[in-house]
Parts: structure tokens; sequence; C-alpha cells
């Protein structure tokens, strides 16, 4: 079996090496995986959240999308899409917000910091948390519960988040699966041994220490940013200590063991620190050219990176749509089209319904029909259009039903075709049960 990874990956920015190094290569080498099924996604409502500057936006979408692309990502293997293009999200957002608790949102330590910065300005709690802020984890939950991710690789900060989205899962779950499970439940997977980078002071390698060295930047800006590296003030000559150099600890992020145990021999044997940034430059240089080519020519093609993007969008929504319309179903947004009511028992008890669903499959449309208690009663052939299925649901309700036992299932037929079958029945007792219930569900009210 497959396991299906997803993740995220928030617009607001534009790659450096520490992103390249802790999340995008592991997580390209991962979809490699031929048991990966994996689903990478633009998070670009996130980026709605933290960032209000159009320009930005579009500009890191760009950016982040040509990044994965040039490091190596497969678009045909793996499901490769913006979450904006995705309209199933926001609806299912809203699908989970009415079942989240507040009391769990209050809880989100992104809402807390803010909320605890706020009162130790003396400020508003609130002040400034938008509703994006506080339902952030909420459509995080969309994004992973929409596609029944097994998978959830995140950094350490998002663990919080998944737990969420397990939880909010759980309550949906609960009240409307029926004792079926109709979302998965995520896992979170932290990569302990995944690198984090020191950026150029020996701090963690991040934007908001603006101490980061560009992906695909030029040869030139790789080079002075290596130049920028802070290090120690041994003179050429004498001897460094590489496990104290966080310019070594870089170097190790990229080299061979061999191109490491030179270069840690070198430091010790004197090496002066401009020679080491230069040996640092060249090794990014290398391992990094190929793909800034690629980075490069991609970001001048943006309309072929449209294209790529909607193509991973329809391949996504091939799995939303359909489950989105089986999520609305569960929750009462129901067609009024399809629902019959069943022949009451005595007409005293109220007449309780049963409905017909339609639902869309790879080969074509198709419906089932369940009982009151949400039992599946028929599920007919593939239809080419859903008019042609919504046809035959008519006919059944307003025509003699034609059945016909077949071993231990049955088949209902128009003009002499199956069109539906039921589900296989034990014995043949329990089969013409069901031919009964169901000639009850389809009777004509009076
Ligand atoms: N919140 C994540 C981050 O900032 C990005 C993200 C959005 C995400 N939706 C997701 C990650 C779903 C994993 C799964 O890093």
């Amino acid at each position: 079996m497959t396991t299906r990874i997803l993740t995220g990956i928030t617009t607001t920015g534009t790659p450096h090496l520490g992103n390249y190094a802790g999340a995008i290569r592991p997580a390209i080498v991962a979809s490699r995986d031929p048991q990966a099924d994996s689903f990478y996604f633009l998070a670009d409502y996130h980026a709605l959240i933290k960032c209000d500057d159009p320009a930005r936006i579009q500009r890191s979408r760009l950016e982040i999308a040509a990044t994965w692309l040039a490091c190596g990502l497969d678009a045909d293997k793996a499901t490769f899409y913006r979450q904006s293009d995705i309209p199933e999200i926001p609806e299912l957002t809203w699908l989970l917000t009415c079942v989240s608790a507040k009391g769990l949102l209050n809880r989100a330590h992104a809402y807390k910091a803010s909320v605890d910065k706020n009162v130790e300005a003396g400020e508003d709690p609130d002040a400034g948390v938008t509703m994006g802020l506080y339902s952030y984890p909420v459509l995080m939950a969309a994004d992973i519960l929409m596609f029944n991710a097994h998978k959830v690789p995140v950094g350490r900060d998002q663990i919080q988040h998944v737990e969420m989205a397990r939880d909010i899962g759980q309550r949906f779950n609960h009240l409307f699966g029926n004792g079926k499970e109709l979302f998965t439940l995520p896992e979170v997977v932290i990569e302990e041994d995944v690198a984090t980078l020191p950026g150029l002071d020996g701090r963690k390698m991040s934007k908001s220490y603006d101490n980061t060295i560009p992906l695909f930047g030029s040869a030139k800006q790789l080079k002075d940013a290596v130049a920028r590296i802070v290090t120690d003030s041994r003179a050429p000559g004498e001897p460094k200590d590489p496990d104290n150099s966080h310019l070594f600890t870089l170097y190790q992020a990229f080299s061979t063991h061999e191109q490491e145990a030179a270069f840690r021999a070198e430091l010790l044997g004197g090496l002066a620190w401009g020679e080491a940034k230069q040996r640092l430059f060249e090794l990014l240089d290398n391992e990094l050219g190929e793909a800034r080519e690629r980075y490069h020519a991609l970001i001048t093609r943006p309309a072929d990176l449209e294209d790529i993007l909607l193509a991973g969008a329809a391949k996504a929504r091939r799995i939303a749509t359909p489950f989105l319309g089986e999520l609305r179903e569960a929750v009462g947004l129901r067609s009024f089209r399809e629902q019959v009511q069943v022949a009451s028992e005595g007409k005293k008890k109220a007449a309780k319904a049963a409905r017909f669903v339609s639902f869309r499959e790879d080969d074509g449309f198709r419906f089932r029909l369940l009982d009151a208690a949400g039992e599946q009663l028929l599920l007919s052939i593939a239809f080419a259009d859903g008019k042609a299925a919504g046809q035959v649901t008519k006919r059944l309700q307003s025509e003699e039903l034609d059945l016909h036992a077949e071993l231990n299932a049955f088949s209902v037929r128009l003009d002499g075709e199956a069109v539906a079958y039921s589900p296989e029945f034990s014995t043949d007792t329990e089969r013409d049960a069901a031919m009964q219930r169901l000639r009850e569900a389809l009777a004509p009210q009076e």
C-alpha cells in the first residue's frame, strides 16, 4: 500500500539554503520512493494571513514553484498544486469550522503568542489579530483532511497544527461518519536528522534573522553571501577548530564524507578562512549550479509554470471534488431532487427518507440509493453524464420496478438493461428481504 505524504509551503518569501537542506531536498527525495504518494502544495491562502503585499505574494508563489521543480520534483509523479486553485479547500474549511471548538483554537501557539505580546504591551489582547490568524489551524486541517494524508512532514513549530487536524477530523468522523471513518487521521513526521543549517552569523538560518544564503541568486551573490559568514579571528596558518565553525557545518551539509574529511584536515592544518570560504563557495556552486540554470529558465516562462500547476490542481481535484460531495451529503447538504420518501409502515409513523446520492468517478457518473439508516440498497452502473444518471433515478421512482435475482445479489433493469445492482448478500432470504425493502423505499407515495 502507498503512503500519502502531504505538506504545504507558505508562499511569503524566497527560498534560501536553509529551506533547501531542511525541507525541499528531503521532500523531493521522499517523493521518489515508489511507495510514496506525495502531495506538495503552495499554501498561498495561508500566505495571505501573514502578508498583505500582493506583489510579494505573487513573486513568492512563482519563486517557490520554480524552486521545487528546478530542484527535481517530478510533477507527473507527485501532485504539485496551489492551495488557492482548489475551491474545495475553503469549502471544507467551513464544514470543519462548524465543528471546531473555539477553546481548541484559543490554545493555538501562534494566536496565543500574539495575545501574550499584546497583553505585555498593555494593549487589547486581540489587537491586530485577524480571523485568518485565529482560524489558521482549521484551514490547515482542511488541507490535510481533504486528501486523507497519512503522513505530514513539518517543522517542530507545526506539530500542534497537525494534532489539531487530527482532533477536528476525529470530531467530524464522530458526528457525521455513521460509524465510518470519513477522514483519515494524519500523523506528524518530524525529520530528526534533517539538517537545520546555521546562517551567516551562526544562529539558525532564517529570514527573520536576516542571515540567509540565497538558494538561486547569481554565482556572484552566492560568493558575496559566503564571504559574509562570520568566523573567528585566527590568522592564516593557525589551526582552526572545525567543530566550532558554522562555516564547516554548512560545508558538511553538502559534501561527501571524503570531502568533509579532507576539509577538516585542511582547517586543522591552518587553512586561511578566505581559502575556506572559497572551498565552500565552490562546493555550493557545484551542487546548485545546474538547478540554478533550470530555475532561471523556469522563472522566465511563467506561463509554463502556470500550466504545470493547473494540471496539478486538476489532478488534486479529481480526488477533492467527489470527496467533498460525500462530505456535503454527510452533513445534510443534499439535493432535493434526489430525495424520495420511504413508504411508512402503517400511516402513523413519519415517513423516513431514503435517498439517491450521485457522484462522479473516473469512468463516469453513478448513484447510490441509501436507505434511511444510510445502508446502501443500490449502486448504479456508470453513466456518461449526470443528466443520464438523474433520468434513471427519476424513472426508478415512477415506474414499475423490474428486479432480477442474480446469484446472491439482484439487479434493477430499465428497458431490459441492468442499471443498478444491490450489494451481495450471504443468503437468498436476505437478498429477497432487501428486494422487498427496495420496493417499499421506491413505492410511490399516496
Ligand atoms: N503552516 C505550514 C507552515 O507554515 C504550511 C502549511 C499549510 C502546511 N498547510 C499545511 C504544512 C498542511 C503541512 C500540511 O509551515
